[in-house]
């Protein structure tokens, strides 16, 4: 292998799972939007850590309540993921326009969806403000993991279980499937 240095900073070869972050609205209208600058992380409990790169809906709306649900998006998930990633909330109803169906969390008072198989539970327990873009990094306690029962059955072996779940896996602003590596579309488009 030959490297070499790139002139800025990039992530385009790493490869990113993508979830939906659902809260509710002032009026109580559930709203998701899409991340994938997303990870983990361990501070004498296993946790989550969400960047979020300048200001949202999303952001103003955990900053108030400091909860919201993560949910792992799928094949099945992906046209209405895309949408909610590439319109604002504060103009929109993006459940009514995508026809997501939302559920309530189990802990938490935050909306999740019914077809994600992965969902958290999130209570942003540390925000720390980044002043020059506006946006937050979220140190998160997770309150619930709520999963489709056939993804934690350790008697099917995990390589099946994965096909079962079918994660979106983002990588160079493109979407491919978690499964065979098909293209499954263009998140610039
Ligand atoms: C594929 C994809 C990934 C995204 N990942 C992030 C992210 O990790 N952090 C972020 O701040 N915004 C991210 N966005 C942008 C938000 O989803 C977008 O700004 C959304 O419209 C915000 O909706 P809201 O106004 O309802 O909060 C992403 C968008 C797309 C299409």
């Amino acid at each position: 292998m030959s490297k070499i240095s790139l002139p800025e900073a990039s992530n385009s070869f790493c490869p990113q799972s993508l979830f939906l972050y659902g809260t509710y609205k002032e009026d109580g209208t559930p709203n998701f939007a899409l991340f994938s600058w997303f990870s983990y992380m361990w501070d004498s409990e296993f946790g989550v850590i969400a960047s979020i790169g300048e200001p949202k809906l999303t952001l103003d709306l955990i900053r108030e309540k400091r909860v919201f649900s993560a949910n792992l998006v799928t094949e099945e998930l992906l046209d209405a993921a895309h949408y909610c990633g590439t319109h604002g909330g504060a103009t929109e109803d993006k459940v009514a326009s995508t026809g997501l169906r939302v559920a309530r969390g189990e802990k938490l008072d935050v909306p999740t969806l019914a077809d994600s198989p992965w969902t958290f539970e999130l209570e942003a327990a540390k925000i720390i403000e980044l002043p020059d873009s506006g946006g937050a990094v979220l140190l998160c306690k997770i309150h619930n993991t709520s999963v489709d029962e056939r993804l934690v059955d350790e008697s099917v072996p995990v390589e099946e279980r994965l096909r079962l779940c079918s994660p979106v896996r983002y990588v160079d602003n493109k979407y491919f499937s978690g499964n065979d590596g098909r293209l499954l579309g263009d998140a610039a488009e």
